[in-house]
């Protein structure tokens, strides 16, 4: 029996026929089809125009395309189905001579960082939302907007971040993106057209966004350490950078908190340099036990450029990002925006607004907070109970946390051991500039149950013991 038919409907078909070759047009035909079953052009379960319609956009007989369709019957790339339609059932060649790929067996537990619970997107809502959004937009917004995004999520955004991460942000100073990832990207893009030469990160920081783009754009990277209290601003002497970017909220990966001190140390430093200050606020809206830290941007909006997303709070495959600018970034990280893609897709834009405007956005993280909280406290206590020298880190917010490990412990092994028991955790060191620096464990535990978090320990104290042994 067929099954539902998902693929393209077979309305038109593009094939062109050389008159003037002397191979027969029902051959040319046949061959056109074939090749594009064989290349996968054609998919399996595609349907092809009826032999009429084909005809008649081809200007051949109809006999021609019945010729053609009967040779690639018989030579098993198509077939006839019910209802008088021709149908697709070869799979290209490519993929019938290849032998199934070899996949690593997925971990039993994985503390990856990058997972995130996306089980709880709160689908109802931003339905809602959509709806709202589609009902309610002006026709213009559908249109070509400017590189900044629309204005009711620059509105809504302006609200939500100065309410509750305390920043001094205005409407026409947001730049909607795609993510961090592009965010930073636009600043490095147009740090580079203005001539910047450097840019400063943390030490450990992640590896996977601005220092790729980095090395593209010619902008060297430069390390500054961090430790309990963030970056280490006695290191700034002679730090030469046109930008520095950090995550002062909750580091990463490390967690700490960067302290007030070295908050009014950084921007001091920012303004005498005449350089920029890069505020990757990602994952502040979760936070346990301590006090809300505001964001540093509302200290100096002249010198931070602050950036969110809604990749911890909602769902990274949303891409959904955003930057509050100094004024004078504003015009050149739009146009950056306009360049790489025309700005971001509208209708996430409006839903995302509709959604903080009535208050979901809030409801959503109220909701989500004890969840976090209860899977961070069942992980504590498993390493406390079960691997008492892995002294935990960056404990109160965030989505993950680090444990430092003993001297005498190497990371990598460690890591191994741990991957060879099913278990997926990242160390701290290859995050590290230098590669060089206490060892340490990443555990991403959002989007584990307390099940999987107590047995994901249970095996990482298997291998501890074992590598202990050895
Ligand atoms: C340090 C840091 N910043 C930002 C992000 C968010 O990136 P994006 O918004 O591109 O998904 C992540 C995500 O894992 C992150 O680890």
């Amino acid at each position: 029996m067929a099954g539902p038919r998902t693929n393209s409907t077979g309305e038109s078909l593009l094939v062109t026929l050389d008159r003037g070759s002397g191979e027969p047009l029902h051959r040319q035909l046949a061959a056109a089809v074939r090749d594009g079953v064989r290349s996968g052009r054609l998919r399996r379960g595609t349907t092809l125009p009826p032999t009429r319609r084909l005809a008649g956009e081809l200007g051949v007989s109809r006999g021609v395309v019945v010729e053609a369709y009967q040779q690639l019957v018989a030579e098993g790339y198509l077939t006839s189905r019910t209802g008088g339609y021709t149908e697709v059932v070869a799979a290209p060649a490519a993929q019938r001579a290849a032998a199934a790929p070899a996949t690593q067996p997925a971990p039993a537990v994985d503390f990856g960082y990058g997972r995130y619970d996306v089980a709880n997107f709160p689908r109802a809502a931003w339905l809602r939302s959509i709806r709202r959004a589609y009902a309610q937009a002006p026709n213009e917004r559908f249109g070509y907007l400017s590189g900044r995004g629309v204005p009711e999520l620059h509105e809504a955004l302006a609200d939500y971040l100065n309410r509750v991460r305390g920043t001094a942000a205005f409407p026409d100073t947001i730049v909607i993106s795609n993510g961090y990832a592009q965010g930073i990207a636009l600043l490095a893009q147009v740090l580079a057209a203005r001539g910047a030469r450097r840019v400063a990160v943390e030490d450990p920081s992640a590896d996977d966004d601005l220092r790729p783009m980095a090395r593209t754009l010619g902008l060297e990277i430069t390390g500054v350490p961090v430790d309990d209290d963030g970056i280490r601003t006695d290191a700034f002497d002679g730090l030469d950078a046109d930008a520095l970017v950090l995550t002062p909220t909750h580091q990463w990966p490390t967690g700490a908190v960067l302290s007030a001190q070295r908050r009014a140390a950084v921007l001091r430093w920012a303004a005498e340099r005449g350089a920029l200050v890069v505020e990757d606020d990602y994952d502040a809206e979760y936070r346990y036990d301590r006090s809300p830290v505001g964001a540093m941007q509302g200290l100096a909006p002249d010198l931070v450029a602050y950036s969110g997303t809604a990749s911890k709070t909602l769902a990274p495959g949303l891409r959904l990002g955003w930057l509050v600018l100094p004024r004078s970034w504003v015009d050149e990280v739009a146009e950056a925006k306009l360049l790489a893609d025309r700005g971001s897709p509208v209708l996430d834009q409006l839903a995302f607004a509709d959604f903080l405007a009535h208050g979901e956005f809030d409801r959503h993280l109220r909701r989500m907070r004890p969840v976090y909280r209860r899977r961070r406290d069942v992980l504590l206590a498993a390493l406390a109970a079960q691997l008492p020298e892995l002294e935990p880190a960056g404990i109160s917010a965030g989505l993950h946390l680090v444990t430092w490990l003993p001297a005498d412990v190497d990371e990598t092994a460690l890591v191994a051991a741990a991957a060879h028991r099913g278990v997926r955790v990242n160390g701290v060191t290859p995050y590290r500039l230098s590669r060089a620096g206490r060892g340490g464990l990443i555990f991403g535990y959002s989007a584990l149950n307390e099940r999987a978090v107590a047995d994901g320990v249970a095996r990482l104290a298997a291998a501890f013991a074992e590598l202990r042994r050895s």
